[in-house]
């Protein structure tokens, strides 16, 4: 890869948060080519490359500059000490870190692990979190393929992250114990040269109306003139709803965004004033501010 000025944004170049890290980059109207096993891209719309790497090689190289941007798992930031300025939750990547055991062992708390072994690729998280509990566990680091360790007899449990489950199901494992919830963020950094911090403050921007869009819906509904009143309060939207006359003057139009998870509760009361003809759909973008 060329030494260019371009910002750089490092994702994950294959796992739990690569696709959703990808799809993201494309909601923010970043164009580029990618395919299995590529390093980098290069956007075409944008002087911005994207770098694959291991997700958790991705705090490093934020911290250090060589990506200003990155898209990780909390709980790989909460395992290293690094100096990354974590920017906002992407609500996407849910996974937990669990402890889990072989499906066949008798063990029913995670108590049982003392003096026992439980390998992991988060050491300092499971540190903490069994000494919190008083378990007296040896841990075995390993970077990878965590979940094959009791079955070689190199761990009695495991300490890994589960997002579907299916690697657990697939290795005869089942959770016994859950360390923390985790979800991909967006880290940068204060290394970012300044003439592409305008371009970083940009794209926080679009990242936060990706997410807004789709924590909102479009409504539309018909309702008698009468009822305004009572149903301003209820859709206030950004400012105030818009309101369009209909030929039926005793009857007016209704138009505002209303968050998803209140969205049920608002249409009922919106029917018990009256309201009918209700319309909802997606917002591609949404910008409050
Ligand atoms: C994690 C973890 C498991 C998998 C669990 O890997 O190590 O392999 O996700 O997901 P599942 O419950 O859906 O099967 P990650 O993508 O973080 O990659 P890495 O372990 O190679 O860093
Ligand atoms: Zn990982």
């Amino acid at each position: 890869m060329e030494l260019n000025g371009n910002l750089k944004i490092a994702v994950q170049r294959s796992g739990r948060l690569s696709e959703g890290s990808l799809a993201l980059l494309r909601q923010m109207g970043l164009r580029f080519e990618t395919y299995q096993d590529r390093l980098f891209t290069s956007c075409r719309n944008m002087p911005i490359d994207i770098l694959f790497l291991r997700d958790d090689d991705i705090p490093e190289y934020v911290q250090d500059g060589v990506a200003d941007l990155g898209i990780v798992g909390s709980n790989v930031l909460d395992e290293r000490d690094v100096n990354v300025e974590r920017l906002l939750p992407l609500d996407f990547g849910y996974c937990a870190l669990s402890i889990a055991i072989p499906e066949t062992s008798s063990y029913t708390s995670v108590q049982e692990l003392n003096g026992k072994k439980i390998a992991t690729s988060y050491p300092q998280i499971l540190a903490k979190y069994i000494k919190k509990k008083n378990i007296k566990a040896e841990i075995i680091f390993l970077k990878g393929c965590v979940e094959i360790a009791p079955a070689l007899k190199v761990a009695d449990g495991i300490c890994d992250l589960v997002s579907t489950g299916s690697t657990l199901r697939t290795n005869r494992l089942r959770t016994i114990d859950t360390v923390m919830q985790s979800q991909a963020v967006l880290i940068g950094t204060e290394k970012t040269k300044p003439q592409n911090r305008s371009t970083v403050e940009k794209l926080i921007l679009r990242v936060q109306a990706v997410q807004d869009a789709r924590a909102y819906k479009y409504i539309m509904f018909n309702l008698p003139r009468v009822a305004l009143e009572k149903v301003k309060k209820l859709v206030p939207g950004c400012k105030s709803p818009t309101v369009v006359p209909l030929a039926d003057p005793d009857f007016i139009a209704v138009h505002s965004v209303v968050l998803e998870e209140e969205f049920w509760d608002i249409v009922e009361k919106i029917r018990e004033c009256g309201g009918s003809g209700i319309l909802v759909s997606p917002i591609e973008k949404f910008i409050r501010s």
